[in-house]
C-alpha cells in the first residue's frame, strides 16, 4: 500500500548500473548502460512499482591513484572533480537515479570495513601470500595460465607481477552452491549464453580463492584490523549495491525494503565479477542473491569496443547538444538488441532520427494537430461513427494495459514482455507499430479529401479524434525511453490532466476530451540534412573522420598487398566477420500492398521480433513461408521499403535470368538467434 496515495502498489523494483570508474572522458558507451537502466526504472515507476535506481562512482584502486599522481593532485581531489562532471552528464541525459553512491563516502567505507571484518571473523577471509599477475586497468588478478600471450585475457593490456601478503576470500567453499544456484535459476544470468560462459570458463574448471586485499598502494579502504592492507577494489565496489541501501547501518529500512535487487545491469566484461564474486560475498553474509544480472553488449566502433584508451570515443554531450538527449536515448535503445554488441556510426544515428523520429513520430503529431487547426479551428471534434478502418486502428491502440492482460495478444503484452526481458529495441518496435499504423490510417482515410465536403467532414471528426487520441497514447508509451518528448506532444494536443498522461490511461481509448484546444508547436524532431551534418560531425572529430580527399601517405608494402586484393574482389576474414548472419524463424508473412514483388515477414531471432521486407513475392506465397528456418543478415542498417522499415535481409539463391529464387534454409533443428559463420 502506498503511504501517500493509499492505493495498492505493485511492489518494489530495485535496479542498478555498475558504479563507473571516474573518467574525465565519459563516452557514449558509458551512457548506453545508464540510459538502458534509466529507461527500465522509468518504465517500472510508470507501471506503479516503488522503484529504486542506483548508480554512482567506483573511486578507489591503483588505477585512480596513478592517474591522480600523473595529474599532480590528490586522488580525492581527482575523483571529486570527475564526480561533478559525471552528474552533469546524467542530468543532460535525464538519468533519474534515486541515489548516487561514491565509494569514498563514509556511509560506504564504514560498512565495507564491517563486511570485511564479519567475513574474517567467520573464517571466510584468511591471511596468506599472493603470487600472480595483476591487470591494473581492469583491477583483476590473473594466474599464469589464464594470461593470453602474457597479457590480460580481458583487455589485452600488459599485466604486472604481484607478490604480496594478502587476505583471501574462500570462493572455493561456496562454488558448489553457486553452480547449483546458476543451474536451478536460469533467469539469474542473462542472456543465457553468459551463464554458460561463467559455468564453463570459470566455475566448472574449479575456482581458486580470491585475493581480497593489497599492500602495494594505499588508495582504498583500509582493513580495520590490519591497516597496511586496503580492501580489493572489486569487493569494495560490489558492496555498493547494499551499502547504498543502509545495510548494517543504523537505518537499514531501504535495505529491508529493496534487497534483493531485481536486476543488476552490467557490461558483458564484468558479468564475471557480478555472478561469481558478488554472489559468494552475499552467500557468506547470509543474504539473498540478486534476482538477475544482465550482461549487455558493447557499443563498438569499427569493430572495437569504444574506450578512452583506444581513443575511438564519441562524446554524448556533443550529440545531445546537436540532436537532443531524447534522440540519442532513442537511438541507443532502438538500434541494437541489448545483449549484443552494436556498431555506432553517425550515419545510423542520423538515419534513425530522420526516419523514425522526424518522419514517423514528428510528422504524425504535426499533421494531426495541423489538420485539427485547419478544419476545426484547433478544437478537437467529438468522435463520430466508426468504420472498419477506425476499428482496426483503435483495436491496436486498445491492446494496451488496463485491458484484460491474460487474453490480450496485442501491442501492450509485447511491450511489457520485451521490457521484462530488457529487450528495449523490441519494445520500441512495438510502439512504432502503432505510430506506423496511424500514418497508414492517414493514407487510407485521406483526411485532406474528407475536409473538402460537408459529408466528408462527418467522417473527419472520427479520423482526427482517433489520431489525436493515438498521439496521446504514444506520448505515454514513449515516456520511459524519451522523457522530454511526451510533454511536448501533450502541449501540442492540449492534454493537461496528469491522469491522461498516466500508464493506466492508455488502455482506455477515448481519454482525450472533445473540445480540447490543440496548439501547433515546433517540429518535435526537425529533419536533418545528412550530408551537411556528416561533414559537421567529421569536422568535430578530425582524428577519426579525417577528410578522405587529403593526400594519402605512400602505401606501406602490406597496405599495397591489401589494395591489390581489394582490386581482385578479395576480402579479408575481418571484412566477412562484419556481416552478422543468424538463424531466424518466420512467424508471419503477408503481401505488401501496392507491390507485386515484396512480402512483409515477421521473424523471430534470438528473443527478438523483427520485420523483414523481402523481394520474394513472385516465388513464395506468404503461407508457404511461415515456420521456415531462414538465414538473416542481422546487422544490416534498417531500410524503408514501401513505407515499412525492414530490419535485415534474408539470404536467397537467385538466378534473375532464369527467374529462379530459393531461400537459404537451415538443416535440422537449431534455435533461432544462433550465429552462422
Ligand atoms: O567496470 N559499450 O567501471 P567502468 C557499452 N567500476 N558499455 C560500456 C562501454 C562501451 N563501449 N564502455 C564501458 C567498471 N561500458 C567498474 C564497475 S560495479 C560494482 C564496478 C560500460 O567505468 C561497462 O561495460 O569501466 C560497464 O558496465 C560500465 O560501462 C562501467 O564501466
Amino acid at each position: 500500500m502506498c503511504e501517500t496515495c493509499n492505493k495498492a502498489g505493485k511492489g518494489t523494483f530495485y535496479v542498478t548500473t555498475p558504479i563507473y570508474y571516474p573518467s574525465d572522458n565519459l563516452h557514449i558507451g558509458h551512457a548506453y548502460c545508464t540510459t538502458a537502466t534509466d529507461t527500465l526504472a522509468r518504465f517500472k515507476r510508470l507501471q506503479g512499482y516503488d522503484t529504486f535506481f542506483l548508480t554512482g562512482l567506483d573511486e578507489h584502486g591503483q588505477k585512480i591513484e596513478r592517474k591522480a599522481a600523473e595529474k599532480g593532485v590528490s586522488p580525492q581531489a581527482y575523483v571529486d572533480e570527475i564526480c561533478v562532471n559525471t552528474k552533469k552528464l546524467w542530468e543532460i541525459m535525464d538519468i533519474s537515479y534515486d541515489d548516487f553512491i561514491r565509494t569514498t563516502e563514509e556511509r560506504h567505507t564504514k560498512i565495507v570495513q564491517k563486511i570485511f571484518e564479519k567475513l574474517y571473523q567467520q573464517g571466510d577471509i584468511y591471511k596468506s601470500e599472493y603470487e600472480g599477475w595483476y591487470c591494473t586497468p581492469c583491477e583483476s588478478f590473473w594466474t599464469e595460465h589464464q594470461l593470453v600471450d602474457g597479457k590480460c585475457p580481458d583487455c589485452g593490456r600488459p599485466v604486472e607481477k604481484a607478490h604480496e601478503e594478502s587476505y583471501f576470500l574462500r570462493l572455493s567453499k561456496y562454488a558448489p552452491r553457486l553452480i547449483e544456484h546458476i543451474k536451478s535459476h536460469p533467469e539469474f544470468i542473462q542472456p543465457e549464453s553468459r551463464a554458460n560462459e561463467m559455468l564453463n570458463n570459470f566455475l566448472l574448471p574449479g575456482l581458486e580463492d580470491l585475493c581480497v586485499s593489497r599492500t602495494s598502494f594505499s588508495w582504498g579502504i583500509p582493513v580495520t584490523f590490519d591497516p597496511k592492507h586496503v580492501i580489493y577494489v572489486w569487493v569494495d565496489a560490489l558492496s555498493n549495491y547494499i551499502t547504498a541501501l543502509g545495510y548494517l547501518s543504523e537505518d537499514d529500512s531501504k535495505f529491508r525494503k529493496y534487497w534483493p535487487a531485481d536486476v543488476h545491469i552490467v557490461g558483458k566484461e564484468i558479468v564475471r565479477f557480478h555472478t561469481i564474486i558478488w554472489p559468494i560475498i552475499l552467500m557468506a553474509l547470509g543474504l539473498p542473491l540478486p534476482k538477475q544480472v544482465f550482461g549487455h553488449g558493447w557499443l563498438v566502433m569499427d569493430g572495437q569496443k569504444m574506450s578512452k584508451s583506444i581513443g575511438n570515443v564519441v562524446d554524448p554531450v556533443v550529440l545531445c547538444d546537436r540532436y537532443g538527449s531524447d534522440a540519442i536515448r532513442y537511438f541507443l535503445l532502438r538500434e541494437m538488441p541489448f545483449g549484443a554488441d552494436g556498431n555506432f556510426t553517425n550515419e545510423a544515428l542520423l538515419a534513425r532520427i530522420n526516419s523514425d523520429l522526424a518522419n514517423d513520430l514528428g510528422n504524425l503529431v504535426s499533421r494531426t494537430v495541423a489538420m485539427i487547426e485547419k478544419y476545426y479551428g484547433g478544437v478537437l471534434p467529438e468522435m463520430g461513427e466508426r468504420q472498419e478502418v477506425d476499428d482496426n486502428l483503435i483495436a491496436l491502440a486498445e491492446a494496451l494495459p488496463g485491458k484484460v492482460i491474460e487474453q490480450a495478444q496485442g501491442l501492450w503484452v509485447n511491450v511489457e514482455k520485451s521490457m521484462n526481458a530488457l529487450q528495449f529495441s523490441n519494445a520500441l518496435t512495438e510502439i512504432w507499430k502503432l505510430i506506423g499504423e496511424c500514418n497508414r490510417y492517414i493514407d487510407l482515410t485521406q483526411p485532406w479529401v474528407l475536409g473538402r465536403s460537408e459529408e466528408g467532414k462527418a467522417r473527419l471528426n472520427t479520423v482526427l479524434y482517433a489520431l489525436a487520441e493515438c498521439c496521446r497514447i504514444v506520448g505515454v508509451l514513449i515516456a520511459p525511453f524519451m522523457p522530454k518528448t511526451p510533454a511536448r506532444i501533450f502541449a501540442q494536443l492540449g492534454v493537461e490532466e496528469t491522469g491522461l498522461q498516466s500508464w493506466d490511461s492508455v488502455g482506455r481509448f477515448g481519454g482525450i476530451r472533445p473540445g480540447t484546444v490543440v496548439h501547433k508547436g515546433e517540429a518535435l524532431f526537425p529533419r536533418i540534412d545528412v550530408k551537411k551534418e556528416m561533414e559537421a560531425l567529421a569536422a568535430l572529430n578530425p582524428k577519426k573522420d579525417a577528410p578522405k580527399a587529403e593526400k594519402k601517405p605512400e602505401a606501406k608494402p602490406e597496405d599495397k598487398a591489401a589494395q591489390d586484393e581489394a582490386e581482385q574482389g578479395l576480402i579479408g576474414i575481418e571484412d566477412f566477420a562484419k556481416v552478422q548472419l543468424k538463424v531466424a524463424k518466420v512467424t508471419a508473412a503477408e503481401a505488401v500492398k501496392r507491390s507485386d514483388k515484396l512480402l512483409k515477414l515477421t521473424v523471430q531471432c534470438g528473443g527478438q521480433t523483427r520485420t523483414v521486407v523481402s523481394g520474394i513475392a513472385k516465388h513464395y506465397a506468404p503461407e508457404d513461408l511461415v515456420g521456415k528456418t531462414v538465414v538473416l543478415v542481422a546487422n544490416l542498417k534498417p531500410a524503408k521499403l514501401k513505407g515499412i522499415v525492414s530490419e535485415g535481409m534474408l539470404l536467397a539463391a537467385a538466378d534473375d535470368e532464369k527467374g529462379l529464387l530459393r531461400l537459404l534454409t537451415v538443416d535440422g533443428d537449431i534455435p533461432d538467434g544462433t550465429e552462422i559463420g
